[in-house]
């Protein structure tokens, strides 16, 4: 099983504009995936442009789609997940996140923690995802580094320790010292950039430092690094590994500083396949049978074609081409006879795949987000949940000779896990929920330009739904009956109370004591 302990599969979360994209692109590079940089934006652009809907993500700048891309490096399989950074996607985002065992939290130098970095480090938080902290832009003017720090220190309730230290920053940068290896790089050139001039020094009382930096800067260097050495604690990789501690390098994702020894603390430090929660019992990677879960699916990656390719995270065993995995709960096994590993330069046939690895499923729609693939069929994995919506609306259809395709249509992106389809008791029209507007406009885009069906949207007298459900089914029955005009099913026939807000959540749980009212279904 050495192939499980070289796997790396990681996500970078960050607030848009911190340099995620830009980080992304230097980590490829360095892992010799992508041969310029730049592409990482060229590539998904001309992606984008093959597809009508996605020119949301254009005139928004957001990326919409998340993606896996996977490069090597001494020996080490990187498998780095993207996220969907805008807020809108959080729940996107959220499976994401279940599919990693660690993550990079990049920050702006001059902005420190900001609002989505911590939305994304608490669903981290929640499943303990280790995380090393990558403090971006330091070749620009940005605040203190001891600031940043006791920043990242107290709003996350994280002990950190610095790992590098920028000798100066902006106008007065000079370099990144690497405070465990004693190693300085500095730029050069016109463009300020990293281009390998590096110094290996016996420890910052080195005199060959002075001929290196500035007096200024080396006397602010040696200050400020033996205060943070002092004052924060050692890297303990157990507590790490544990999600109470963080590593800090500083750096500049554009400049290149500080990437070379983000990959090695995540190659050194960051956990191989962790084991997945789980029914009857969490799975070790170390399992010989293969296992894994689909976290995402993403339809119509080409409108020619109305296939759809499902994530799935394998979890462990060693997975051939070919193989026969059954989805727990529904279905008979299906044969996975064209997987797709996800390598920076082009869709690849794999022939295997180790745990931590995320193969690509071509299907026609049998496979889900949150479905467990297994050869024995005797494992669920847990915690993948639906989101109650925040928003709900019903469709409309300008022709309405078109009610199948829009039903295909919902469904489709319901099994996608972008929006929810809910089935009224009373009344025609379908009610979609999404937990963010932007979904919306993704919605009647792709309606038509997929499926070519003409649709609008209009206001529901609801604003929030429940799963609901009760241990005696005649309370169920009895709430539903008095509840009628608010009873729809979700795509699965689970019966959803939609209500008038989530005070009305409240108010009608307390007289309804017997029937539980969840914000969460878990597939
Ligand atoms: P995101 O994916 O997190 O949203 O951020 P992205 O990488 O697109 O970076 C946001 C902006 O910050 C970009 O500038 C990018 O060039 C810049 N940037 C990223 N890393 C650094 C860094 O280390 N130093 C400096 N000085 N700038 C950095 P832009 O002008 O918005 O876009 P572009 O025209 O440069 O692509």
């Amino acid at each position: 099983m050495t192939e499980a302990l070289d796997r790396r599969t990681f996500a970078i979360i960050s607030h848009p504009d911190a340099g995620k994209t830009t980080l992304t692109e230097k980590l490829l590079l360095s892992g010799g995936a992508i041969h310029l940089a730049g592409e990482v934006k060229a590539r998904g652009a001309a992606r984008r442009a093959r597809s009508d809907w996605m020119k949301i993500e254009q005139q928004r700048g957001i990326s919409v789609t998340s993606s896996v891309m996977t490069f090597e490096r001494d020996g080490i399989t990187f498998n780095l997940l993207d996220t969907p950074g805008h807020e809108d996607f959080s729940e996107d985002t959220y499976r994401t996140l279940t599919a990693v065992d660690s993550a990079i939290m990049v920050i702006d130098a001059a902005r420190g923690i900001e609002a989505q970095t911590r939305k994304l480090f608490e669903v981290c938080r929640l499943r303990s995802v280790p995380i090393i902290t990558f403090v971006n832009k330091v070749d620009r003017e940005g605040r203190e580094p001891f600031e940043l720090l006791d920043e990242i220190a107290d709003v996350l309730a994280l002990d950190v320790t610095p790992m590098s230290w920028p000798a100066g920053m902006g106008g007065q940068f000079e370099g990144v010292y690497n405070l465990a290896s004693n190693e300085l790089d500095q730029p050069t050139g016109d463009s300020r950039a990293f281009e390998g001039k590096r110094a290996t020094l016996t420890g910052l009382d080195d005199s060959a430092l002075e001929t290196l930096l500035s007096a200024d800067r080396l006397e602010q260097l040696r200050e400020e690094a033996e205060l943070a050495q002092a004052g924060y604690a050692a890297f303990d990789e157990a507590a790490y590994r544990h999600g109470d501690l963080t590593p800090v390098y500083f750096g500049s994702a554009l400049k290149q500083f500080g990437v070379e020894a983000l990959i090695d603390a995540i190659a050194r430090h960051a956990p191989p396949p962790r084991p997945q929660p789980a029914e009857p019992a969490p799975v070790e990677p170390t399992r010989d049978e293969v296992t894994g879960f689909v976290f995402k699916v993403q339809a119509n990656m080409d409108p020619n074609h109305r296939d759809r390719i499902a994530f799935m995270r394998l979890c462990s065993g060693t997975f051939k081409r070919g193989m026969k995995l059954t989805p727990t709960g529904h279905g008979k096994p299906v044969a996975i006879h064209s997987p797709i590993l996800f390598f920076a330069q082009e869709r690849e046939l794999a022939d295997e795949a180790f745990p931590g690895d995320i193969i690509g499923i071509p299907n026609h729609g049998t496979l889900r987000v949150g479905d467990t693939l297994s050869e024995k069929a005797d494992v669920r994995f847990t915690g993948l949940p639906n989101f109650a919506p925040e928003i709900l609306r019903r469709v409309v259809l300008k022709d309405p000779t078109k009610t199948k395709q829009l039903r295909k249509a919902l469904d489709d992106m319901a099994e996608e896990g972008v929006t929810q389809v809910f089935y009224p008791e009373i009344g025609a029209n379908l009610v979609i929920g999404v937990v963010g507007q932007l979904q919306l406009d993704v919605l009647i885009s792709r309606l038509e330009a997929e499926y070519k069906v003409a649709a609008g949207l209009e206001m529901a007298p609801f604003e929030t739904a429940r799963w609901v459900s009760a241990g005696d089914p005649k309370k169920l029955k009895e709430f539903t009956d008095i509840n009628r005009t608010a009873m729809a099913k979700d795509r699965d026939g689970n019966p959803v109370f939609m209500a008038k807000s989530a005070w009305e959540v409240g108010y009608v749980a307390e007289r309804y004591p017997d029937v539980t009212f969840a914000a969460t279904r878990e597939r």
